[in-house]
């Protein structure tokens, strides 16, 4: 593909508003909200929405195929037609910036700046080396760094997230997660109990603990004691205000007793449990570098379902894995069946420059790739479908997270995180007991019953 614009020759104004763009995982949405503290501590203002931004951040991600030429057709439609006054300052941010940052430089000239997943923290200065005309890349991998630049947080919703674990050693042979986010590194426990503690002052009620593999999150309590990702949720148990906690995404090689146990004893760690397969063959998993199997998968969920029955499980798969055959296909579909998911994710197979899967032999064509995801997702819909249906008659409590399309109407999550919608006299941020009363595949109606917290 062709340059897009002109390069941006110098002097560039300073912005005034900013927006930034976050794709992919949830570590992505919350790197893209420390951007955009940032730039807010820098006096540039959020821009309004349905207005053009005197910068953009592309927050981008590598997972998916055509995720860069997804970038070019985006700086392409900010800048056309525009001349260098009007058209908007670029930075390209995230795991695309870190795997193809040069060349995203090279192609793309209309780019200022682009900067790695782990090194935005030196957005602030890269900024104003733009504005002097000069473009500039970082793709460092500091660990930790840009943790330690985390400006003040604004205002917090009612469920926020917090990123304790970065990076992935496991090297699963389709991921380019390792390459474009580095080795595990945990996030010092003090300094977690802090950020907590903030976002609950900042006024969230729900925490997300976040980590490409945050099940392997390691660290020392108050005392010294080696804790695991237990003791951290354990601690964050103690939190005034904060009223739930959720974790994401685990692998099934880091699951400890403790975390197990703690499903059953911490009343705000939430009966959900996301916990990526990527299929239901033994063959398909070896050669995908997962190091379990089909049935120790199901008897790590057993163990959990003892420690809390009634535990939502949620999981990630991949079809058309290369020299996957139709008969370790239905091995995935009676994975599926066996766990009796509440939701899960389902992706075709997509080669990713430079890991080993993208180079093997037998890779499954497209038509093939579509129809197994098409079985796979009717599949899960009907056991997402069936655990709604078997929620209809339950009373929980339903967090307010938004307002419905209809006046006096709210959206909310129940505890194993289905939307619920409800009408009432209510705000965002409220905990309201609700009956779950109609099941549809994607949501519950509900009837709130009494007003616990306002
Ligand atoms: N660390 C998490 C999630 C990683 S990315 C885990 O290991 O579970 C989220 C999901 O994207 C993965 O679970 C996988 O299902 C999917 N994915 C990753 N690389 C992929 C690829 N090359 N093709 C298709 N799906 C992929
Ligand atoms: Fe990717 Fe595997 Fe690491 Fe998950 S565990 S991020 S799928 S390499
Ligand atoms: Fe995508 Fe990077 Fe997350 S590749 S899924 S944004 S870690």
């Amino acid at each position: 593909m062709k340059p897009t614009t002109e390069p941006r020759t110098p002097p560039n104004t300073a912005p005034k508003t900013y927006r930034v763009k976050s794709f992919g995982c949830q570590m992505n949405v919350y790197d893209g909200e420390r951007m955009a503290e940032l730039l807010d501590e820098k006096g540039i203002t959020p821009a309004p929405e349905g207005e053009d931004a005197d910068l953009v951040v592309l927050n981008t991600c590598h997972i998916r195929e055509r995720a860069a030429e997804k970038i070019y057709s985006d700086i392409g439609r900010l800048t056309k037609g525009k001349t260098q006054e009007k058209a908007p300052m670029i930075a390209v941010a995230g795991c695309v910036a870190q795997a193809e940052g040069e060349e995203i430089m090279k192609r793309a000239p209309a780019v200022s700046m682009v900067v790695g997943p782990q090194a935005y923290h030196r957005l602030p200065d890269m900024l104003d080396k733009a504005v002097a005309g000069e473009r500039a890349t970082d793709t460092d991998m500091p660990p930790i760094a840009k943790f330690d630049a985390l400006p003040k947080r604004r205002k917090s919703a009612p469920t926020a997230f917090l990123t304790v674990q970065e990076g992935c050693d496991k090297f699963c042979t389709y991921c380019v997660v390792p390459y474009t986010r580095g080795m595990e590194i945990s996030r010092p426990y003090s300094d977690l109990v802090r950020e907590a503690q903030g976002l609950v002052e900042a006024g969230a009620k729900e925490i997300t603990l976040l980590g490409q593999n945050v099940s392997a999150w390691s660290g020392e309590d108050e005392k010294g004691r080696a804790v695991g990702l237990a003791g951290l949720i354990r601690a964050l148990d103690r939190v005034d205000g904060l009223e739930r906690i959720r974790y994401t995404t685990s692998h099934p090689a880091d699951m400890d007793d403790d975390l197990i146990s703690a499903h059953g004893e911490v009343a705000k760690l939430m009966p959900y449990l996301h916990l990526p397969v990527q299929s239901g063959n033994d063959r398909v998993l070896k050669a995908m570098n997962r190091s379990h199997t089909a049935d120790s998968y199901l008897r790590l969920l057993e163990r959990f379902r003892a420690a809390r029955p009634d535990l939502a499980i949620s999981g990630d798969f991949i079809v058309g894995f290369p020299g996957e055959t139709e008969a370790e296909f239905e091995d995935t579909l009676r994975i599926v069946d066996a766990v009796r998911y509440a939701h899960a994710f389902s992706f075709k197979y997509s080669p990713r420059p430079g890991t080993p899967a993208a180079t093997m032999e037998d890779q499954v064509p497209l038509e093939v790739m579509d129809e197994r995801l098409q079985r796979l997702q009717a599949g899960i819909g009907r056991h997402q479908l069936a655990f709604n249906e078997a929620s209809v008659g339950k009373t929980c409590e339903v967090l307010i997270e938004r307002k419905g399309k209809l006046p006096g109407q709210w959206l909310g999550k129940t505890p194993w995180l289905q939307s619920a919608w409800f009408e009432g006299d209510y705000a965002l941020g409220d905990l309201v007991t609700v009956e779950l009363v109609e099941a549809n595949p994607n949501s519950l109606a509900a009837r709130p019953l009494v007003k616990v917290t306002a």
